[in-house]
């Protein structure tokens, strides 16, 4: 018997992996598990609560009591909403709460996609695909930007933005838990020069290799 169709999609912040981790899994019809949003909710609850998200006894308390029903918010997926994540997610009593989540999810017999940071390192390291999705910092920094814009935002400032993209990447690769970083057995998808149909394509071919070879 094979093993489950486990797909870990990693990557910093805006490099595109939201967008290509829900197009994977709808093209292999397995279920889809963004766990930014799960760090993006604690830190949520922390924000509304009025306590702090650099204490990681309290973070880690708010994490153990999350509840998962929520995770449709749409004002999850805003700036504030991340940079707390970034924050909260240094804590080991955090990530520790969301690992049992994470890897039952992973689990499940029919497979399925789950982007983060620490996905193919910490909570599927026995992940059938592991990929790791980068563009440059100015990349990204230049698609975070034209997005805010389509969306009607008239004040935003591209230096600024590429300013906050450096700084989260800085504090998700140089924590001491689960920093982000490449598995050593990921693939590695630079997305600077690639549309999504290109990067996309890309990722589809690292899958169909992992399941022709077994
Ligand atoms: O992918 P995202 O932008 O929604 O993630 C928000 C923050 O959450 C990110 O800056 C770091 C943290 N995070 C994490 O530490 N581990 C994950 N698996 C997913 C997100």
């Amino acid at each position: 018997m094979t093993s489950p169709l486990t797909i870990a999609i990693d990557g910093p912040a805006a490099a595109g992996k939201g967008t290509l981790a829900k197009r994977v899994a709808q093209h292999y019809l397995l279920p889809y598990l963004d766990t930014g949003l799960l760090y993006r909710a604690v830190g949520r609850q922390i924000a509304l609560a009025g306590a702090n998200p650099d204490d990681p006894e309290a973070a880690g308390r708010f994490a153990r009591e999350l509840d998962l029903s929520h995770l449709d918010d749409p004002t999850l997926r805003g700036h504030e909403a991340g940079e707390l994540a970034s924050r909260v997610a240094v804590h080991g009593p955090v990530r520790e709460a969301l690992v049992t989540f994470q890897r039952s999810f992973a689990a499940r017999p029919e497979g399925a996609v789950l982007d983060g940071r620490d996905i193919g390192t910490v909570i599927c390291p026995e992940a059938r695909v592991k990929i790791f999705v980068t563009a440059s910092a100015e990349v990204r920094a230049r698609r975070r930007t034209d997005e805010l814009v389509a969306h009607g935002r008239d004040d935003v400032d591209f230096d600024r933005i590429l300013a906050e993209v450096r700084a989260r990447d800085e504090r998700d690769s140089g924590r001491n838990v689960a920093p982000l970083k490449p598995a050593d057995d990921a693939h590695l998808l630079d997305t600077s020069q690639l549309d999504i149909d290109a990067a996309f394509r890309a990722a589809c071919e690292v899958v169909d290799r992992a399941v022709v070879v077994l």
